[in-house]
């Protein structure tokens, strides 16, 4: 199926024409075109605990409900994440595994041994850096000039985040976004022409990493990622399994990369579909802080976890199996109208914004929601100092994923602040 972009009038039509038992919410063709929100709202009415007997990842449940998705999330003795969150199953033979994939008590040493690199004393140390590297970015841009904001600003500042993170050869960065892209992605996303050249890159990042963590381990112990995972007593050994340290990697540079990177689009996109919003904040910068969790949560950049039940489960009159694949649609608790008022309108004062799933819940709750938090309020803080208006003058380009709620392209003007 060549379905596109210009294909939203027909997923639309689609999500109320077809029964439920044909629903499959994972054709990433429904993302893309930004049509997932009826087939949620109907999902969340008529059925929150909806099972999808037939898909090309096999069988799964949907659920979609706020509370549900804050109770399967908090129960992880009776859904397991370990083997994979993604709703692919892994590949047999290149399986990378990572503390997001396992359950305690394994889960819970490697969290603890990466946490102190996003704690508030460091979170605190890296502000200004951050705020130099938004200043430089925001001042290079061109003023009344079309261009691509994705890449000229979200991508670029995120790699920057990314390569200062783990210590990387800053002039090297931009392979980081790539191996993100290509470990989220796959094949079908044109980053690679197949399984083979995914692996490849894999083991040239791996190849990269290692020799990064022998060279680090001759150094004065910092504060990076790799040194700490090289201090901990239990990740110091990491290197000689490669698949968990690749896994690890993976983990560090897709949690850091694709996520925030799309909340830096998604903002400037929601504000330009509302425009009330942005003149409260032109009005009122104070509410920064506010209208970043709004953007977090109005965006959704991860749109599922998924789990595994450890054993028979019932929920809403249903019986998931043991072994059955469990879907937790963050985009749709996001948007349940039983907790957020008007939930699919950007409110940047919103009462409750903070409340939502986008960082997940329970124990896997994401590491980074500070950091991530931290870069969006600096970049609002600076663009408000020097804009009157980030202009969309283009339809933006969403990417070709069930997961990552993400833009490739969102043309847009600067408007400058007058004196
Ligand atoms: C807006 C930005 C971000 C969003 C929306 C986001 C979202 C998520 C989600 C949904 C999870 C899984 C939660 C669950 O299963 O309950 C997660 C986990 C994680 N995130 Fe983030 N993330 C963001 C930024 C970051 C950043 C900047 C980092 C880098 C330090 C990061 C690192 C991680 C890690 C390491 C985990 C695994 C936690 C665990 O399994 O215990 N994330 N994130």
């Amino acid at each position: 199926m060549n379905t596109t972009v210009i294909d939203r009038a027909y997923f639309l039509r689609q999500a109320a024409e077809l029964s439920l038992d044909e629903y499959d919410v994972s054709n990433w063709f429904i993302m893309q075109n930004d049509a997932i929100w009826p087939y949620m709202a109907r999902m969340r009415d008529e059925d929150p605990v909806h099972y999808t007997a037939d898909s090309r990842y096999g069988p799964y449940w949907s659920i979609t409900r706020f509370q549900d998705i804050k109770w399967v999330d908090t129960n992880h003795q009776l859904f397991s994440s370990a083997g994979s969150i993604g709703i692919a199953d892994p590949v047999a033979d290149f399986d990378t595994s990572s503390f997001i994939a396992m359950d305690p008590p394994t889960h819970d040493v490697q969290r603890k041994a990466v946490t102190p690199v996003v704690a508030p004393r460091n979170l605190a140390e890296l502000e200004p850096l951050i705020r130099t590297r938004v200043a430089s970015i925001l001042d290079d841009l061109p003023v009344n000039t079309t261009f691509n904001w994705v890449e000229r600003v979200s991508i670029e500042l995120t790699t920057q985040m990314l390569a200062t993170l783990f210590g990387f050869p800053f002039e090297e960065r931009h392979k980081l976004p790539r191996w993100s892209d290509i470990a989220t992605s796959g094949r079908h996303s044109g980053y690679v022409n197949s399984v083979e050249e995914a692996r490849s890159e894999m083991m040239a990042c791996l190849a990269q990493f290692t020799e990064i963590w022998h060279q680090r381990a001759t150094e004065a112990p910092g504060f990076d990622l790799i040194s700490l995972l090289q201090q901990s007593a239990d990740t110091q050994d990491m290197i000689e399994r490669p698949f968990e340290f690749l896994g690890n990697l993976f983990l560090l540079i897709v949690g850091g990369n694709d996520t925030t990177r799309n909340s830096i689009t998604g903002g400037v996109l929601a504000l330009n579909q509302f425009p009330q919003e942005y003149q409260k904040l032109n009005q009122n910068p104070a509410l920064i802080p506010n209208m970043v969790a709004e953007i977090i949560r109005w965006q959704t950049p991860l749109a599922f976890m998924r789990r595994t039940a450890t054993q028979d489960v019932e929920l809403h009159g249903k019986t998931i199996k043991k072994g059955d694949k469990v879907i937790m649609w963050y985009v749709s608790g996001n948007r349940d109208e039983r907790v957020f008022e008007d939930p699919d309108r950007l409110i940047i004062d919103r009462a409750n914004a903070r409340q939502h799933v986008s960082f997940g819940y329970g124990i896997h709750r994401c590491m980074g929601n500070r950091l991530a938090e931290m870069q969006l309020r600096v970049l609002w803080e600076e663009i408000h100092q020097r804009f009157e208006k980030v202009d969309v003058v283009g339809e933006a380009k969403r990417v070709k994923s069930n997961f990552v709620r993400g833009y490739s392209e969102l043309p847009v003007r600067l408007i400058p602040k007058t004196a």
